[in-house]
């Protein structure tokens, strides 16, 4: 059974298909998801051209963004771009083609990230193995949005989503046994971003969100997860296809808001 915010993302879905059958009208949405080469982020480029947004999407393997490509082509307007959020000078290649190409990007969801093998409860988390997952996910995500900020911010109303998790709630952290100090960290400053982002672009019709998505059966906890890949991507397709009155610097899942 869907979710109830499942449901409502794919109204919101048909509505932009109703709107743009085609998908060739001048004004479709142009969209960057980072790490769109398999688990959530591939889930949410297939989202987002059912929408009919022009995505790109990206990858840092070549190899593997193409192949991606190839296996959504069927679904829209999809085009692979080369971008290791690690890597500053891919985001800087990314973003000069970007803006040649397109001059402006509706919605950057940042979806990229990691876990770290020797990662654990802060008593035991190898010091090196946290500092690799705040540098991807913090770091590399808030390179990434300096990086695309400008073009932004020459969309008429972008939409900024990062994919979060529970496990970054300092509420939910204080009921759990995680044990995962440096990926619930670089979840929690992930949220930080968001909220301060959302706060500095408060007079803009930017909107900054993160999405949570569930255990979600993926790479990165050994497919192990109870959720597919499209339910965890549910939230940050529905996020980002916000309509003007949507929220703005929250953090929300599938079944609605989540505790800071
Ligand atoms: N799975 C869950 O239960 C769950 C729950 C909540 C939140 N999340 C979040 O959801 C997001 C997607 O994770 P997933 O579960 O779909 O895992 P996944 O299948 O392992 O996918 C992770 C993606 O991120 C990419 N990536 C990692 N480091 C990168 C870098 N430096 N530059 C560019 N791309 C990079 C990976 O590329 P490669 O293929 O090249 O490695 C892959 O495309 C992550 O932010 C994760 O923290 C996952």
């Amino acid at each position: 059974m869907p979710t109830p915010r499942t449901f409502v993302a794919y109204l919101l879905t048909s509505f932009v298909k109703e709107a743009n059958p085609t998908g060739n009208m001048a004004n479709k949405k142009i969209a960057l998801v980072s790490g769109g080469n398999k688990g959530i982020g591939f889930e949410i480029v297939r989202g987002l051209l059912q929408a009919g947004c022009r995505v790109y999407l990206g990858a840092r393997e070549a190899a593997k963004g193409q192949q991606a490509v190839a296996e959504l082509a069927a679904a829209g307007d999809v085009l692979f771009l080369e971008l290791d959020i690690a890597n500053q000078a891919t985001l800087d290649a990314a973003a000069a083609h970007l803006q040649r190409e397109e001059g402006h990007l509706d919605i950057l969801v940042n979806n990229a990230g990691i876990n770290a093998a020797g990662d654990g409860a802060p008593s035991t988390a190898a010091v090196h193995s946290v500092a690799q997952v705040l540098q991807t996910n913090l770091l590399g995500t808030l390179a990434v949005t300096q990086a695309f900020l400008p073009l932004v911010k020459q969309a008429a109303a972008g939409r900024i989503v990062n994919v979060s998790s529970p496990l970054g709630s300092l509420t939910l952290s204080s009921q759990n046994d995680w044990g995962l100090l440096g990926y619930s960290a670089s979840k929690a400053a992930l949220n930080m971003l968001t909220v301060q982002l959302a706060h500095e672009l408060r007079d803009t019709a930017i909107k900054v969100n993160s999405a949570a998505p569930g255990y979600t059966a993926t790479d990165l906890n050994g497919f192990a997860g109870t959720d597919t890949p499209a339910q965890g991507a549910a939230e940050a397709i529905w996020l980002a296809l916000l309509p003007p009155d949507g929220p703005n610097g929250t953090i929300s899942s599938s079944t609605g808001p989540l505790p800071w």
